[in-house]
Parts: C-alpha cells; structure tokens; sequence
C-alpha cells in the first residue's frame, strides 16, 4: 500500500483527520525534510522514516517504492495539497512504483491566502510557477486573467520567478501599474508580509516560502446587488 498525502501547510491543523490516519498506520513515512518534520509528531516510533530534497529525491522515492512492494505501508507527505503545484512530484512516485497511487487532498497555501485576504476561488485563478519546465504559457496565462478582471494567487519560482519578477513582467505586458497585491511569507500570521501596487512590488525581495495575490483592479459585482 502506498498513499501520497497532502499535510499543512506549514502546520497540523491543515491536515485531514484521514491524513492523520493513514500516517499514524503507516509503516513508512516519505517526504522533503519540511513535510515531514510537520507530520513528525504522528509518525509511530516504528516507522521508517525517509526524507528527501530535491537533489536525491529520485533515489529515495526509488527506496520508498521498493518497501512499498516490500508490503510496508508507505504514506508520501505532500506540502499542502497534492494537486495544486504538487503533480510533478506525484509524477516522480509514480515512475518510481511503476503504477498510479491513491492521493489524499490537503488544504493548500492558495486556499489559506484566499481565506486570509477574502478572495473568493470564482473571481481567482490559482497559478503556480514553482515546476520545472517552460513557464511562457502560465505567464501569458496570468497576463490574461488579470486582463479579464480576475484576482490571481501565484506561487512563484525560486529564484528566477519571484513576486519582483511576476510584477516586471505584468507591467511589461502593459498591465495598470494600480493593481493591488499582497505577499504572505508565513500563512499562519494574520496580516500579509507586504501590500502595496505592481511597481513597488517590481522592487521587493522575498523569501521562496513566499505566495503572492495579484487582486482584479476592480471587484466583481457579487451578483445580490439590487436583490429584492
Ligand atoms: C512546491 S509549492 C507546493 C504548494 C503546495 N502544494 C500547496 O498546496 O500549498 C511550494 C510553495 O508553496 C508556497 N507555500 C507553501 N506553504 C506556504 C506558507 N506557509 N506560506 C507561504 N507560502 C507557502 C511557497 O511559495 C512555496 O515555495
């Protein structure tokens, strides 16, 4: 049996009671160090325990897929949630099984900035730039959904698509410089790391456990307007 979870972020409140579960039976716990220092206080004392980066993580998700046939019962720690800036690395568990694996979702960083600056998902598009890969049709996209009045939450790429770099390149596609935004560095605060407009945000250096909000210049009408 192998499961890939999605935990935190950042924290155990966010993760499913099944999450919780299934760690708690497993008899192999896998993930990036970050991950799984997280979960590490569900982990039972007789479980392996098998962390990774991003430098080895090939040969120690091939160890974990081996225990997994092995019999053992392997939960993968995901941060987050699985399927937001996640499939890449479900991606690689696969390769390394040989098979599709079960997936548990989890609540995302992009869910935990929605809530804290009260973006609903049907006026925002969640974007992530942190994949390996060519970036040009998720920034042309971005460009598109902002010109279209949506609000957008962006993981950036560490270290050459950063919150400075997604506003040089809006700003450069022509987009109104007023645009507001907000960068969260620690989701479990209760006020964002930095809000101001595009061009401040074009000088501002942050740290890669950064999420960014780009809002819509002007709010959707919500549609009660007028209700009688
Ligand atoms: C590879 S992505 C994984 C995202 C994850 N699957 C999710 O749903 O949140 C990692 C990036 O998520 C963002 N992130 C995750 N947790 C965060 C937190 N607590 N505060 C700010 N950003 C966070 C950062 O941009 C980080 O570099």
């Amino acid at each position: 049996m192998i499961v890939c979870i999605g935990a935190g972020p950042g924290h155990l409140d966010f993760l499913t009671r099944k999450g919780a579960d299934l760690i708690t039976e497993a008899d192999v716990v896998a993930g990036f160090d970050a991950v799984v220092d997280v979960v590490r206080p569900l982990i039972p004392t007789t479980a392996q325990v098998v962390t990774m980066s991003y430098r080895d993580q090939v040969a120690q998700l091939a160890e974990v897929a081996r225990l997994h046939h092995a019999g053992k019962r392997c939960a993968v720690v995901f941060m987050g949630d699985i399927h937001f800036s996640g499939f890449q690395f479900l991606e690689r568990v696969e390769t390394a099984c040989k098979h599709p694996v079960e997936t548990v979702p989890g609540i995302s960083s992009a869910q935990m900035l929605a809530s804290k600056s009260r973006v609903c998902f049907d006026e925002t598009t969640f974007l992530t730039f942190h994949r390996r890969g060519d970036l040009n049709p998720f920034k042309t996209h971005l460009r598109d959904v902002l010109a279209a009045g949506r609000n957008a939450i962006v993981i950036p790429r560490p270290w050459d698509f950063m919150p400075k770099d997604v506003a040089a390149y809006l700003l450069g596609c022509g987009l109104p410089p007023e645009h507001r935004a907000e960068v969260w560095e620690n989701l479990s605060r209760t006020e964002a790391e930095w809000t101001g407009d595009l061009t401040q945000l074009a000088e501002q250096d942050f740290s890669d456990m950064s999420i960014l909000l780009v809002r819509a210049l002007t709010p959707m009408p919500t549609g009660l307007e007028g209700e009688a």
